[in-house]
């Protein structure tokens, strides 16, 4: 085993305390059911991108192995945890105002241990403030301590005194913690941690430390186990998998991965996010291609059509570069789906830098993009720019943004109107009970009539109509 690799997994006797705690918490637990006479219950709380809701499924698994139930509502928990985000500054209001609305819940119950960790509180100006404004949070970890989790519910609840833990300065991989899956045929599974690319707006870096890799080993072993279980979609998770294991100098690559992961028997699709275009080699286009059990699907965020602004953003390609990955990868898979990120008023972006962003969006021809207003993050090199964009042109550029990218997937999607697509169903709609929801291989959403027992199979749906953000149609 290479060193570094060895080097970035938390070391075992680290581990063993986690376990130590773990159990003494159960035992805890278990003595207050008994006196109580009722279940000690856990509520998980989740802001941020999929690698939240990972690390959240850790923590639920954590939570499960220390004698919680995992419950659906705040009110009816003894332990509440609220997983940050820090990327943009919408979600760290959400964050902390979420946060408020729990201390009414500490009047009525006061066992009630309120836990916040996650990319928000790995900043220190947001620690400083959950320790002087939110007296009611018991305890906080970062990111790079998830491992420490029992130990410091335990001590919290043994001690009384507030827990406020040092982020590690090694930021590592912890095998082995719990995990609570949300779903029973959707799973997520990260492949890497952290972040090395600086883009000039990014806070990712910052709070989720540098890039690390797990083992082939583990997520192969990892995935066999999800196919085993029935696991229809299996989503690999990093900041950039495209760098996976370039960390461990262990002669392997993102796309070695995914091919020998397609090899594992099972019904199911792998999908991947999220790519870097600077990284998007041709290998990798060429092993998805190659293999029937890795979706058709790329998230590939550009960000911006600028290649001044690109450049400002640290982004390390150009138009031409981006166009070209594209170009080959839709010789090499005609029927993909491709996906992207924009942000709108990035500092300096001018009204030329914004039309050329419009302009890749009608040469690409994306199905789909997330578009975000530019947000600046403290520490952050593109925050100190001098030449911010005002919200007046930031809205008027969103807008424009987003009137064109509905016409584009409307034109995407009418096309599959008549033809039969491969969905996977997510049961009975949240929007309209009437109609059943799910998603096809390249992530659109369809609804249609469905059936009770449905949810988690996939199903043949003939499509009879197309809006730009969904599809409709029938179970043939
Ligand atoms: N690692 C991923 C994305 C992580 S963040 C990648 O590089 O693609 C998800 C998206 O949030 C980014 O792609 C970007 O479009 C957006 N984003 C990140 N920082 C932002 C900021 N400060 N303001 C607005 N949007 C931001
Ligand atoms: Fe942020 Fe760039 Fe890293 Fe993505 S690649 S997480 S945008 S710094
Ligand atoms: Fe947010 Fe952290 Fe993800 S900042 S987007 S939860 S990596």
């Amino acid at each position: 085993m290479s060193e570094n690799i060895r080097n970035s997994i938390v070391p075992p006797e680290v581990m063993k305390k986690t376990f130590e705690f773990s159990e003494k918490m159960r035992l805890l637990n278990e003595e207050r059911r008994t006196s109580l006479g009722r279940e000690m219950c856990a509520y998980v709380l989740t802001f941020g991108c999929q690698q939240n809701e990972a690390d959240s499924e850790k923590i639920a698994g954590m939570a499960r192995n220390m004698g919680y139930k995992i419950v659906d509502a705040p009110e009816k928990a003894d332990l509440i945890m609220v997983n940050t985000c820090a990327v943009r500054e919408h979600a760290e209001k959400k964050a902390l105002s979420t946060i408020g609305q729990f201390k009414h819940l500490k009047a009525n119950n006061r066992d009630l241990m309120i836990g916040v960790c996650g990319c928000m509180v790995t900043q220190e100006h947001r620690r400083e403030e959950i320790k002087m404004r939110y007296p009611y949070v018991d305890f906080i970890f970062g990111t790079s301590s998830l491992h420490r989790f029992p130990e410091l519910l335990y001590e919290k609840t043994v001690k009384g005194k507030r827990l406020f833990c040092p982020e590690e300065n090694e930021y590592l991989v912890a095998e082995g913690l719990g995990i609570e899956r949300e779903s029973s045929y959707r799973a997520w599974v990260s492949i890497m941690y952290g972040c090395n690319n600086f883009c000039s707006y990014c806070i990712v870096p910052y709070v989720r430390g540098r890039e690390r890799s797990r083992r082939m080993e583990d997520i192969v072993s990892e995935v066999k186990e999800l196919a085993r279980q029935g696991y229809k979609d299996i989503t690999l998770l990093g900041q950039n998998v495209n760098s996976y294991a370039k960390d461990s100098g262990l002669g392997y690559d993102f796309a070695d991965l995914i091919a020998r992961l397609a090899k594992i028997e099972g019904d199911f699709k792998l999908h991947f996010m999220t790519s870097h275009p600077k990284d998007a080699s041709r290998k990798l286009i060429d092993t998805i291609a190659e293999n029937d059990k890795i979706a058709k699907h790329f998230h590939l965020p550009m960000q911006s059509g600028s290649d001044a602004v690109l450049r400002e953003m640290n982004r390390r390609y150009d138009r031409a570069q981006y166009l070209e990955t594209v170009r080959y990868m839709r010789e090499k898979i005609p029927d993909i789906t491709l996906t992207t990120d924009i942000i709108v008023g990035f500092p300096g972006e001018t009204e030329e830098d914004f039309e050329a962003t419009l302009e890749m969006l009608r040469v690409v021809k994306f199905d789909m993009i997330y578009s975000f207003i530019y947000s600046p993050r403290k520490g952050t090199p593109a925050a100190d720019k001098k030449d911010q964009v005002t919200e007046k042109v930031k809205s008027e550029r969103f807008s424009r943004l987003l009137e064109l990218q509905n016409a584009i997937s409307l034109s995407k999607n009418e096309p599959l109107v008549g033809k039969t697509v491969k969905v996977l169903c997510d049961g009975v709609s949240k929007n309209n009970s009437e109609l059943y929801s799910g998603r096809t291989e390249g992530n659109k959403i369809v609804f249609f009539s469905g059936e009770a027992n449905d949810e988690g199979k996939y199903l043949d749906i003939k499509i009879d109509r197309a809006e730009a953000f969904a599809l409709y149609g029938n179970k043939i």
